[in-house]
């Protein structure tokens, strides 16, 4: 019996992601850690992360703190808050292949796009995905779903990433005659495809296939069934315990191949019970050239075999050997191979090329390094981890940094979230960046500073508007002025100060009072987070003169003001800066006064008296005719006075006049 193993069986990246994620998790033993859901589907692997702690929930009632594992599915935007408002941690293992459908799905969504999924209405995937766009999508899963859509204007159409190729290609071909504007996503992810594929060409081949995976796996399912139009028996298993292995033996030639969530020792041990039932050297030797399996950009363990002065040999543990040339053993080229290695060594190698064309696998041992770095990098592109970026250079269109020994590069519209004009400013600096984008293939690496500074201005926003409270006073810089007011940034939020809070007094344009860039200290009059309103008010950090001249004022005293204008009922006479009084023009003089300007004018200084104060109203009404009726009276008192002690007789024309007030008396007094 000849045994063939396809190529891509088993975890996808996606899967042993989250996989790796949930191990490094488990380990620093923090506490409780759930996963919301199966984390893969596969019951022996939940056992064993079961065993080591992992908690599978269905709601998130039935957790005590601790940390949320999300798996590679993803979920819906809202519950991502759920977690995080019930005091959880959420740890994200989404693949990063459904993210990129999440935010394709919010993006075409919030630009008015219908979004339609092709996929299962209930697969976690789906039920993910449509929660980035409200759970507005239609999701089409058969040509009837797809002839029952309605027309619509603008589409944007998504796949469940392991979907087959055929499937979707059917059914967006149908869903596009419903749309005019009509935009086509084939988010199937490669794995899927490079999977389906390795299964197709083996299924072709042999006699039966066995299909390893969980049974409500939709990638493993889907595997079946793609098996099953190419091979007559084709065996969906979740351990080779399943089976037969009696038989097994009828055939001649199986195929093997795994979804993507079954872990290698599960597909290791369903050959090696074969191979042990047949005591097959046929099959012993698939499973020797098989089993481990190295692809291009891999990092693998190997035993050194011999060490020549050009080269280095390796035993990978794969059917061909691998050679490390000297010119990839070390940054050093002075480095010889023999400086460097012996025979018997443990070492790490990365994998250049499969084969060399005389069947080596060709290895470096330079590139180890430099690829984990990348490899790191792109954990934190994922974790949106934010970075050191020292910056080296200016070039054109931007600027050019280091992260973590690896050169990057932050383009002009990237640096900041204000617009920048000098970049050389910048160089030498160290700035916190997060990466935009990142392919390690091409090792290529760009960087944004933008997205640091728009989050923690979000952050310093959110801070503000928690801690804003109405009749407090703060501080601001006033940014721009208006028409109508003064915008006064709080701290990346901006408040305003409408014209008739500036002052006390009466201000024909803000730029009386205030000028951009003044601090400001003001009150918060009224806010309002939903319509992203603040009202301040400058004025009312100072007492109301009003208020302060009232306290001090009786009616009676006699004080001094200015003229401020002139109407045909009376004069305004300003006593402080924001108050003024009526002078009536019958409190003018005992003498008949027609009409103020008679005898005043604007800016005349004048003496008066308060007769009234009318609080409700704010009004305070003068006199200056009581002056002169104070003063005769005081006279007539004194003559009386001097008759009485007969003093009088001699009293002067000149004395009398002294008496004699007059409003030019007390103008000009003033
Ligand atoms: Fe991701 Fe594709 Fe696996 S979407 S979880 S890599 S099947």
């Amino acid at each position: 019996m000849k045994i063939f193993i396809a190529d891509n069986a088993g975890f996808c990246f996606g899967v042993r992601r989250a996989f790796n994620i949930t191990e490094k998790e488990l380990q620093k033993k923090s506490g409780n850690i759930y996963s919301l859901g199966q984390l893969v589907h596969n019951q022996d692997v939940v056992k064993s992360f079961g065993n080591k702690g992992l908690k599978p929930i269905n709601a998130l009632n039935e957790t005590d703190g601790g940390k949320v594992i999300v798996r590679s599915h993803g979920i819906p935007k809202s519950k991502e808050a759920e977690i995080r408002n019930a005091n959880l941690d959420l740890v994200d293992c989404t693949c990063p292949d459904v993210k990129s459908v999440h935010k394709k799905v919010a993006k075409y969504h919030e630009e008015g796009y219908n979004i339609i999924i092709i996929g299962d209405s209930i697969h976690p995937e789906v039920v993910g995905i449509n929660g980035w766009c409200d759970n507005k999508a239609f999701i089409v899963n058969t040509i009837e779903d797809a002839d029952q859509l309605p027309n619509m204007d603008k589409m944007c159409i998504v796949s469940q990433t392991t979907n087959t190729q055929e499937k979707f290609d059917t059914l967006s071909n149908v869903i596009k005659t419903k749309g005019q504007d009509v935009q086509i996503f084939n988010t199937i992810c490669q794995a899927t495809t490079d999977r389906q594929n390795s299964a197709k060409e083996i299924a072709k081949k042999v006699d039966a296939m066995i299909v390893i995976g969980g049974h409500n796996s939709s990638n493993t399912s889907k595997l079946y069934e793609i098996s099953k139009k190419y091979c007559q028996t084709v065996y969906h298993i979740e351990r080779i315990t399943e089976l037969s292995l009696q038989e097994l033996s009828k055939f001649n030639t199986i195929g093997i191949t795994a979804g993507a969530s079954t872990p290698d020792w599960i597909i290791k041990e369903a050959i090696e019970e074969m191979s042990n039932h047949n005591n097959n050297n046929e099959m012993i030797e698939a499973i020797e050239n098989s089993f481990v399996r190295i692809q291009r950009n891999d990092i693998v363990k190997g035993e050194v075999i011999f060490v020549t002065d050009e080269e280095v040999m390796v035993n990978i543990n794969y059917k061909s050997d691998g050679i490390i040339e000297q010119n990839e053993l070390a940054k050093d080229p002075d480095l010889k191979p023999k400086d460097l290695y012996k025979e018997g060594d443990e070492i790490e190698v990365y994998v250049i090329n499969i084969d060399d064309g005389e069947g080596n696998v060709v290895l470096s041992t330079k590139r180890v390094e430099e690829f984990k770095k990348w490899e790191e990098l792109e954990e934190s592109f994922e974790t949106e981890e934010i970075l050191e970026a020292e910056i080296l250079r200016v070039v054109k269109g931007g600027l050019i940094a280091i992260v973590e020994g690896v050169n990057g590069f932050m383009p002009a519209s990237h640096i900041s979230v204000n617009y920048v004009s000098n970049l050389d400013k910048f160089k030498d600096k160290t700035l916190r960046v997060r990466i935009l984008d990142i392919d390690k293939q091409k090792r290529r690496m760009i960087l944004s500073r933008k997205i640091v500074e728009q989050e923690e201005l979000e952050e310093k926003r959110e801070k503000l508007w928690e801690s804003l409270e109405i009749d407090e006073t703060i501080e601001g810089v006033v940014r721009r002025l208006t028409d109508f007011g003064a915008f006064v940034d709080l701290g990346g939020v901006d408040g305003l100060i409408h014209i008739s809070d500036l002052s006390w007094h009466r201000v024909k344009h803000p730029s009386d009072v205030v000028s951009p860039n003044d601090k400001v200290e003001v009150k918060v009059l009224d806010f309002d987070k939903d319509k992203n309103r603040i009202s301040l008010g400058l004025k009312q950090t100072i007492e109301e003169p009003w208020t302060v001249f009232k306290d001090n004022a009786e009616i009676g005293d006699i004080v001094e003001g200015t003229v401020v204008n002139l109407l045909d009922f009376g004069a305004f006479i300003r006593l402080e800066e924001g108050v003024d009084g009526l002078l009536h023009v019958s409190q003018i003089s005992q003498d008949h006064v027609n009409q103020p300007s008679d005898v005043l004018n604007t800016g005349d200084k004048v003496s008066v008296k308060i007769i009234d104060i009318d609080e409700d109203e704010k009004r305070i009404s003068l006199s200056m005719k009581a002056i002169e009726e104070d003063k005769e009276e005081t006279k007539k008192e004194n003559l009386q006075n001097d008759n009485n002690f007969e003093t009088g007789a001699n009293e002067t024309e000149e004395d009398e006049s002294d008496n004699d007030i007059t409003i030019q008396d007390m103008i000009e007094d003033n």
